[in-house]
């Protein structure tokens, strides 16, 4: 599939890496071709840079994962969304992000034409998005929106990249609580000092 991804930061590098090795066809969207995060990235055969708006109309699917406070003027910036899917990787923290929104994926939705708005890989580390096994058991991740046809392509992309499953925690009304969802994720590491190496998983009788 071709992937353009928005923010090739830490989130953006590990997923562009981890999708390249399954053969997958990766947009960096960038919006100084001569200098951004993750440049390294652009030597794996993978891996192309292009404008914006230029990768992501290339691209089928489109990872969002800037600093939730860019979300409105990067939704913005995409160009036409129409009929793509946009996975958005992005959390507010600590109050910081859009103006006006409680969550970056109603941001999204209300500054780009997508529908098809997925709220997936904000749930933990991108420590983990790097390396998903824990003693080898792979790690779950979690989805949430109203569009089955953008979930089904992020619960793909969740499995390419080495997620055991990808749960669905429901429609566009789910998207705060997966923002809160990846807070407890970051209390827990963060806060309360477990540490990044930790990972949620599903169990199930
Ligand atoms: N870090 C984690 O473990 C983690 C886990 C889950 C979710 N998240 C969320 O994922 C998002 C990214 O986090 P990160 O740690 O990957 O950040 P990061 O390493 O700081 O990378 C941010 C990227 O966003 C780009 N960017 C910033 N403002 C932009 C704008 N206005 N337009 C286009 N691109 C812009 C930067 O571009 P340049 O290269 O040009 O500077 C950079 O590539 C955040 O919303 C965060 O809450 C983070």
């Amino acid at each position: 599939m071709n992937i353009a991804i928005i923010g090739s930061g830490n989130v953006g590098g590990a997923l562009a890496s981890r999708w390249a090795a399954k053969g997958h066809r990766i947009f960096l969207g960038v919006r100084e071709p001569g200098h951004f995060k993750g440049q390294a990235l652009t030597e794996l055969p993978e891996v192309a840079v292009f404008t914006i708006p230029e990768a992501v109309r290339q691209c089928e699917a489109i990872l969002l994962a800037t600093p939730a406070t860019a979300a409105i003027e990067v939704a913005q910036s995409l160009g036409d969304t129409s009929g793509k899917v946009v996975l958005d990787a992005m959390n507010i923290i600590m109050g910081r992000g859009p103006q006006g929104f409680t969550n970056t994926a109603d941001a999204i939705l209300a500054n780009t034409a997508s529908r098809d708005v997925v709220k997936c890989f904000n749930t933990t580390g991108f420590n983990n998005m790097k390396n998903p096994v824990y003693e080898g058991t792979p790690i779950d991740l979690f989805m949430a929106g109203d569009s089955a046809r953008g979930k089904a392509i992020a619960r793909q992309l969740a499995l390419d990249a080495g997620f055991a499953e990808c749960y669905d925690a429901g429609g566009n009304d789910k998207f705060q609580l997966m923002e809160q969802f990846a807070f407890f994720w970051i209390n827990l590491a963060m806060m309360q000092g477990l540490g990044r190496e930790i990972g949620f998983k599903l169990l199930k009788r």
